[in-house]
């Protein structure tokens, strides 16, 4: 069982990849492999709407976007975090949602002609399992996670709940003490376990 973090932050060891890491540590701990992807590190370039992976089957921009794809799919379970850039996720991590979710529709799905419904399949990520993890300053904690929700939803994902969102609020002036924030970590916690727990029921199906 393998869950793969991946952290939107610009920010080396910033509150995200302090938080995603931390959930990551406490996966470990119950036997869970984990793996984090620091995106600060990966060149993903925005979608162009090339529209190219409906036929090519794969995104056609040649930069890391394959690399992760693969790295995910080869994964049971899936942790985004990103900070809270105005209200929303960081155009890193967008950039990245946007082209695994359209590029990986049309890897296992086929365009239909306008006169006809669309019957999706699935795509490469059915059946595994979720969950998003913000952090702010002070505000949009949420706005962001729903970002993150929605493109969990509508990429079939298993989306894993906790007793309360996993989101975290940092200092002032870009201070990292996301460690201080224990309620937070607890949180975390809560989420780990719930993580661990549904990766082994689905094991045992
Ligand atoms: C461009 C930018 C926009 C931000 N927008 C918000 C915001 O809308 N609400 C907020 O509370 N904090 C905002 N912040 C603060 C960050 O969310 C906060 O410092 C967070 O801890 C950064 O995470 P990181 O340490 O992982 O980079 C913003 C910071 C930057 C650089």
């Amino acid at each position: 069982m393998k869950v793969v973090g991946i952290c939107g932050s610009p920010r080396d060891k910033g509150n995200t990849e302090y938080l995603v890491q931390y959930t990551l540590d406490r996966l470990k701990e119950k036997g869970v492999e984990t793996e984090l992807i620091k995106l600060r590190e990966k060149k993903v370039a925005f979608c162009v709407a090339c529209y190219k992976c409906v036929k090519e089957k794969k995104c056609v921009v040649n930069d890391d976007l394959e690399e992760i794809f693969q790295k995910i799919e080869a994964a049971d379970g899936l942790l985004l975090g990103s900070p809270v850039y105005h209200s929303a996720a960081t155009p890193l991590l967008k950039a990245l949602l946007d082209r695994l979710g359209f590029s990986g529709r049309w890897r296992v799905n086929k365009m239909v002609d306008t006169s006809v419904a669309y019957k999706f399949t699935g795509t490469p990520f059915s059946g595994k399992i979720a969950a998003p993890i913000t952090v702010a300053r002070r505000a949009g904690t949420t706005s962001a996670f729903s970002e993150l929700l929605l493109w969990m939803a509508a990429n079939d994902f298993i989306i894993v709940g906790n007793s309360y969102w996993n989101m975290s609020l940092a200092g002032k002036g870009g201070v990292t003490n996301a460690s201080e924030d224990t309620e937070g970590l607890s949180n975390l916690d809560h989420l780990a376990e719930n993580m661990a727990g549904l990766l082994n029921k689905l094991k045992k199906q």
